[in-house]
């Protein structure tokens, strides 16, 4: 098994790329079980510059191949906004409840809600190359939060094709079509067609 890190200390993200990483033989460890700190500040403008800037970092300091994502909501009425922004929303210590508040106060009395996910999820190996993958999910800004599943702003995340927010759909459906998701299924096929597989 080829060993990647990732840039990441989320046990739920290890989870979901492990799952999907191991049919290639890639075994995905924590940047703690090989002695390396992932603590990199987000200072790209893009998803795709944070996602490398993580990878990047976590690589070079481990010597090995390393994985990072970086994912936001970007709302059309706020021109694309909180984007890149979207983890510090309304500003530090914050919990997920009082940002989605936020934001449902920024949109009072707006007909527009249309918003997407993005989640760019990027490699970086010892040898220079790097791969990227994006995934996009697009949707509407509720009026109300509804659901209790996920975390962030799945209860004001609304997907019409399968009239539910994100937090009321169970993992695997979240999976099937969210920003994340499609993101790790792209990623996958590149690093399959990388490693030659
Ligand atoms: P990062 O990708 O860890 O930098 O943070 C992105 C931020 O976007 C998170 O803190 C969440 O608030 C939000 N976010 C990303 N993906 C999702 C999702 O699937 N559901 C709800 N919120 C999300």
């Amino acid at each position: 098994m080829t060993k990647f890190v990732l840039a990441s200390h989320n046990p739920g993200k290890l989870k979901e790329m492990s799952a999907i990483l191991e049919d290639l033989g890639v075994e995905v460890v924590l940047p703690s079980q090989v002695g390396v700190d992932a603590e990199v500040e987000e200072t790209g403008e893009t998803f795709e510059a944070n996602a490398l800037l993580k990878a990047k970092a976590v690589c070079q300091a481990a010597g090995l191949p390393a994985i990072a994502d970086d994912s936001g909501l970007c709302v059309d009425a706020l021109g694309g906004a909180p984007g890149v922004y979207t983890a510090r929303y309304g500003g530090e210590g914050l919990t997920d409840a009082q940002r989605y508040t936020l934001l449902l106060n920024a949109l009072r009395g707006q007909t527009n809600r249309a918003a997407h996910f993005v989640s760019v999820v990027a490699c970086a190996f010892p040898n220079g190359d790097t791969l990227t993958a994006e995934g996009r999910c697009d949707g509407t800004i509720a009026f109300a939060p509804m659901g209790t599943e996920g975390f962030g702003y799945d209860p004001v995340f609304f997907v019409p094709e399968l009239r539910k927010t994100f937090a009321q759909m169970d993992g695997a459906e979240k999976a099937s079509i969210s920003h994340r998701g499609r993101a790790l299924q792209a990623f996958c096929k590149e690093l399959a067609t990388y490693l030659g597989k």
